[in-house]
């Protein structure tokens, strides 16, 4: 049993002089006292450096894929350090204008764009629009007779590559809900269509293969299949969308954004791509900058079975071990560097025993009400993915840098449960 795998924690953590974990310079346990629990801290230099990571990596169109983390201080973290923002619904997209970011910067996705949304991304002027659909295709030539406006597309095709990840974040399989498939001819067809439509601009092909993806080989064989599509069609661009993988627990391995780029771009060589190449990373760029700080609220020991430790969050803030089954660390922030030598079940709170963070939860020595607990790597689809199920709010969420915090989303107050209820 040892310490917490120092690799899953946040680039700028350190041990300060109690033996407890400094993350930006702050004091965690400082900040869980000043902002509450549960508390979602991210390294905000963390991820200023993985979004120039994946600038240099990919060139100009990469796109931050803010369905991982999104709040307006990221939408311009990621603006400044020179990406692009792939935005998936309207409240994304008002998020990331609101913030200020210049609509052209924006792509928009979804595979079932309402007419609002797609009325607010052209009218916006937003990018890129990825068409997902026929039917989406009929809507855009129907607003355009309304109002003359020609946004600029990009086709999302699906390649028939079967990235192996969890079958819930698959995309680029033919039986897929997102996209044009590649080898039933669909892709073909919406091209013509939409080189013949005077509503749309078209640029390129757009594919993304799914998530959390640890081979980056799978990226290898989606150019392979997408190459001959797109080198007759001479369109001057190519998203590969998003999914590289990462490290979440102990033994994991997954290639860094910069690596990714090396074989995606070695790819397109050897298959005479010529389009500007592209991404849109999320996880990547957001997941191992946060991580998710509780307190322990009751400690139930049953004899010759196991000891449940509840924290005061669970899978409202986190659903991803409840959905995907995905494993995390535990660590005690006063003891960051302790050996983990007692396994515990770490549980959340809610009315249900599926709410579980970690089935298997290795803890120091004498965890107490009252103490700290902490799961590192879950600065990507935790805040965004969580709810307010047994009408609880959602946790704050600070940036840390050099010594200072910022609070960037408050928790939500009982007022906030009362504020949709009208009855
Ligand atoms: N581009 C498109 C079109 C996508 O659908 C996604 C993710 C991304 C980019 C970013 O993928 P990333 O680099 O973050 O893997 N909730 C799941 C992940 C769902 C991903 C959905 N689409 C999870 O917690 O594992």
């Amino acid at each position: 049993m040892t310490a917490v795998p120092w690799g899953l924690l946040p680039d700028s953590a350190a041990v300060g002089e109690h033996g407890q974990l400094l993350v930006g310079g702050c004091d965690v346990g400082a900040l869980a006292e000043e902002y509450g629990t549960p508390l979602f801290i991210y390294d905000e230099e963390q991820l200023r450096a993985r979004c120039r990571e994946a600038v240099a990596a990919f060139g100009d169109g990469v796109a931050y894929a803010t369905k991982a983390f999104l709040c307006r201080a990221m939408a311009r973290l990621a603006h400044e350090e020179g990406m692009q923002l792939d935005v998936a619904s309207g409240g994304e997209l008002l998020i990331a204008l609101s913030a200020g970011v210049p609509a052209d910067r924006l792509v928009l996705h979804g595979n079932n764009k309402s007419d609002v949304e797609l009325i607010a991304a052209r009218e916006a002027g937003v990018g890129r629009l990825v068409v997902d659909s026929f039917d989406e295709l009929d809507r855009l030539e129907r607003l355009h007779a309304a109002d003359g406006i020609v946004p600029k597309v990009l086709l999302r095709i699906t390649p028939g590559v079967e990235a192996h990840t969890h079958e819930f974040v698959m995309t680029g399989q033919d039986d897929s809900k997102f996209g044009f498939g590649l080898k039933v001819g669909d892709a073909a067809r919406a091209v013509k269509r939409t080189r013949s439509s005077g509503a749309v601009e078209l640029l390129g092909i757009h594919a993304h293969i799914g998530s959390q993806v640890f081979v980056a080989g799978f990226y290898t064989q989606a150019v392979e299949a997408l190459a001959p599509f797109v080198n007759e069609l001479g369109l001057p661009e190519l998203s590969i969308g998003g999914g590289i993988g990462v490290a979440y627990v102990e033994g994991e391995e997954a290639p860094s954004i910069t690596e990714w780029g090396d074989v995606v771009r070695a790819a397109c060589v050897d298959a005479g791509i010529t389009a500007r190449v592209s991404a849109e990373p999320g996880r990547s760029i957001a997941a191992s900058a946060g991580l998710t700080v509780y307190r322990v609220g009751t400690v139930k020991d049953v004899p010759g079975i196991r000891t449940f430790v509840a924290c005061d969050g669970g899978f409202i803030d986190n659903p991803r071990p409840a959905l995907y089954g995905s494993g995390y660390e535990t660590f005690l922030p006063r003891a960051v560097a302790a050996d983990r030598t007692e396994t515990v079940r770490l549980v959340g709170k809610h009315c249900e025993s599926g709410d579980v963070l970690v089935p298997e939860a290795k803890v120091p020595p004498g965890v107490v009400v009252g103490d700290l607990i902490a799961t590192p790597v879950t600065g990507a689809y935790g805040r965004t993915m969580g709810s307010n199920y047994n009408s609880l709010g959602r946790p704050a969420v600070v940036f840390v840098a050099n010594g200072q915090a910022r609070l960037v989303i408050r928790r939500e107050t009982d007022q906030d449960l009362l504020a949709t209820d009208v009855g």
